[in-house]
């Protein structure tokens, strides 16, 4: 059974004059790592919202198909109860992070949903060991650099025990090392069976680890595949999506006659690929 479904979803925010996701159909299964990418405005944090009900609970407007979230319907479930399918997190940590400290924040939302406090405090332990919190124990979210907050965010997150972890640009006000680790987390996430979906334009760092790439502009999926299919499209570089400095080498030398057989994602594969053609 697919996870999630869209079935024909169209959405207009209130008082808006245009459709912010037009016609999507998506399937997406348990276990897959969706990057989805595409110019600004295009509708991914729409579509974002859409998974984890926020579209149309807390959006409102216009709405015609359907999206089901392991199984249920978004019109029909309200924003907490989706919260323990599909977690979100957002682009700017602070704006997720509610309480005085670390500790406190993880413990939050199963906290508000009732869970057996015995059970709460497990879970705070085990998120500070995944997440190698420990020295930020006692920190208030204030005082903690954007990667430490995003870290913070994520566990919150967690904490909740979602089958799905939908991120919205999470890296995008992080420095480069602090966007690696983020990313390394959620591929960590994704290989202990999280179903993610991710939104990101830095795709050279996460091609190799996503199973597919959803490409989306004005409103609409216009490709969707694997990475090495969808990079390769002139498509992706028509509206402005990186694609990885190796994919474009490969499709240079295409463009020349040289085959390098396979499409890289990353130097390393270049570098391989290269000299085993020569
Ligand atoms: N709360 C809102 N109310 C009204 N219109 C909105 C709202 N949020 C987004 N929109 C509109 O919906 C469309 C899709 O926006 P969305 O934020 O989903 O795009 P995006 O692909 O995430 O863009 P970006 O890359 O800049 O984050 C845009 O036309 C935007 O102006
Ligand atoms: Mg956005």
């Amino acid at each position: 059974m697919p996870l999630i479904e869209f079935q024909d979803f169209s959405f207009k925010y209130y008082g808006a004059d245009f459709l912010a996701l037009k016609k999507v159909n998506l399937t997406i299964s348990e276990g897959e790592y969706v990057v989805i990418t595409g110019p600004s405005g295009c509708g991914k944090t729409t579509l974002c919202r859409t998974i984890n009900g926020l579209v149309p609970q807390f959006h409102r407007g216009y709405i015609a198909g359907n999206v089901l979230v392991d199984g249920k319907n978004t019109r029909d479930h309200t924003v907490a109860e989706m919260a323990t399918i599909a977690g979100l997190v957002f682009q700017q940590p602070e704006n997720q992070l509610v309480t005085l400290n670390v500790e406190k924040e993880i413990a939050f939302g199963p906290e508000n949903l009732g869970v057996d406090p015995v059970e709460v405090r497990h879970r705070v332990e085990e998120l500070i060991s995944l997440l190698d919190l420990e020295h930020l124990r006692d920190k208030h979210p204030h005082e903690m650099s954007g990667g430490e907050q995003q870290r913070v965010a994520i566990a919150s997150i967690l904490a909740l025990k979602p089958k799905i972890m939908v991120a919205d640009e999470p890296t995008s006000n992080l420095d480069p090392k602090n966007a690696e680790l983020i990313l390394d987390i959620i591929a960590g996430l994704n290989k202990r069976d999280m179903t993610v979906i991710l939104v990101e334009h830095r795709l050279d760092l996460v091609s190799k680890d996503a199973s597919r790439i959803v490409l989306m502009n004005d409103g609409r999926i216009v490709a969707d595949g694997t990475p090495r299919n969808i990079l390769v499209k002139d498509l992706c570089q028509e509206i402005g999506v990186g694609v990885p400095k190796a994919t474009l080498v490969y499709k240079s030398l295409k463009n020349r006659g040289i085959d390098l057989g396979s499409v890289p994602l990353t130097g390393e594969e270049l570098a391989t690929l290269v000299k085993e053609a020569s």
